[in-house]
């Protein structure tokens, strides 16, 4: 957190870490359930995940499980650092700095790989390939956040070169409906806001990619008053772009249109030299994606190499004469320009998380080395404890209707 205060950054970190904790309620309860049987004592387990106050109460809740942690980071800017200094200062062993570049991040990713831990919960599976590439020695199985990490990993199974089972969280219910979706569409907004104080309404933003988080960007700025067209390669995501309400066009034909450009594709260079070219002077480029390939950079960087950094994460490039703004260098904007999503929604998230890693800690002798769902009883789990901490009953179907549903009610 950027913090005004005056607080030394330890006191600033337990603030912010007890702050996340009292909205991560799914997270203290699974810890009362388990705190005292401690299922993940004697393991050495490590995290690859954005070091945030909501990261920080699942990494408090493992260790209190027991877990040996072994922290490192997601991005090369997301890392927290008021929340970097009060994990160490809980003795949690975290190879990051706030600010790294390219090598730094791979270098401390690969210094917790040495440390041969028995488990892995990744996010965009740049830990789990180096395992890979490195060889796995302990490793009896791992946990992946994000759709992106999870497409990685398809190609891996596909090809059978899993050396360990892996846990895909990303596709609970319970994860992408609300993460994905209402997490990554708020946390976005959070991350335009705060890095350039644009005023929304009326905006014409241009939305690549109609996945999870491109349906939560949308929705969250028409909210707002935006002008939202969607860009999708997909036909059947498109035509749900078109029956929700945006427009649906081709990028060549809204390149000089937009005020304002997010990609969320999971795809490379989406945004290129043929469209950066004809956008409008003062234009303003995101990325919302996991990974920093979605705009073509390479070209940006070339055109321009001393950029103005006119704020904090606003690097402004002249190209042919017009001002183009990059916004977080091109890095996920929620949690390079943000503060990532809420305690509530990655409450549910790392709900996920960690029965999961109970569960493959259980059965991991019957699992092969495959890409696994979420057990369909942890997402119904994680479902419950939500509606409990928002506190919301729901009713329960009556006998009668239970055995109406599992009778054959056709007259033959
Ligand atoms: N991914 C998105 N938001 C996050 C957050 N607040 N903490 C960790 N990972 C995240």
């Amino acid at each position: 957190m950027s913090g005004t205060s005056n607080l030394d950054k330890i006191s600033q970190g337990r603030l912010s870490y007890n702050w996340a904790l009292k909205s991560m309620k799914i997270i203290s309860k699974i810890t009362e359930k388990y705190e005292k049987r401690k299922p993940l004592a004697g393991l050495d387990l490590a995290f690859c995940l954005h070091i945030t106050k909501e990261t920080s109460v699942l990494i408090m809740a493992a260790r209190k499980l027991g877990g040996n942690i072994i922290l490192c980071s997601a991005n090369p800017l997301s890392v927290q650092s008021d929340i970097l200094e009060f994990l160490k200062d809980n003795e949690i062993i975290v190879h990051a700095k706030t600010k790294m570049n390219e090598k730094e991040y791979l270098e401390n990713i690969k210094k917790v790989l040495n440390t041969n831990p028995d488990l892995i919960t990744d996010d965009g599976s740049t830990m789990h390939l180096y395992c890979h590439k490195m060889g796995s020695k302990n490793v009896i199985g791992g946990t992946e956040e994000t759709t992106s990490g999870i497409n990685r990993l398809q190609v891996l199974d596909t090809k059978k070169l899993l050396k360990y089972p892996i846990i895909g969280v990303n596709n609970a219910y319970t994860k992408y409906l609300f993460d994905n979706r209402y997490g990554t569409g708020q946390s976005t907004i959070d991350g335009i806001l705060r890095t350039t104080n644009i005023f929304i309404p009326g905006k014409n933003f241009i939305i690549l990619g109609y996945g999870w988080v491109g349906k939560g960007i949308s929705s969250c700025l028409r909210g707002l008053g935006a002008q939202v067209t969607v860009i999708e390669v997909n036909p059947i995501r498109a035509l749900e772009a078109y029956m929700d309400g945006y427009i649906v066009s081709r990028i060549e034909e809204v390149a000089d249109k937009g005020d304002f450009f997010i990609t969320c594709t999971g795809q490379k260079n989406v945004l290129r030299k043929e469209h950066i070219d004809r956008m409008k002077d003062g234009v303003f480029i995101a990325n919302a994606g996991h990974f920093d390939v979605e705009i073509d950079l390479r070209y940006i960087k070339q055109q321009d190499k001393n950029p103005i950094i006119v704020r904090p994460n606003v690097d402004s490039y002249n190209i042919n004469g017009k001002t183009v703004n990059l916004l977080s260098k091109g890095r996920v904007l929620n949690l390079v320009g943000g503060e990532g999503h809420s305690p509530e929604v990655m409450s549910l998230s790392f709900g996920n998380q960690l029965l999961s890693i109970l569960y493959i800690i259980e059965n991991h002798k019957k699992m092969q080395n495959h890409l696994y769902p979420v057990p369909k009883n942890i997402d119904n789990t994680i479902a419950k404890y939500a509606l409990e901490a928002f506190g919301i009953e729901i009713d329960n179907p009556t006998k009668e209707q239970l055995d109406y549903h599992n009778e054959v009610n056709i007259q033959i």
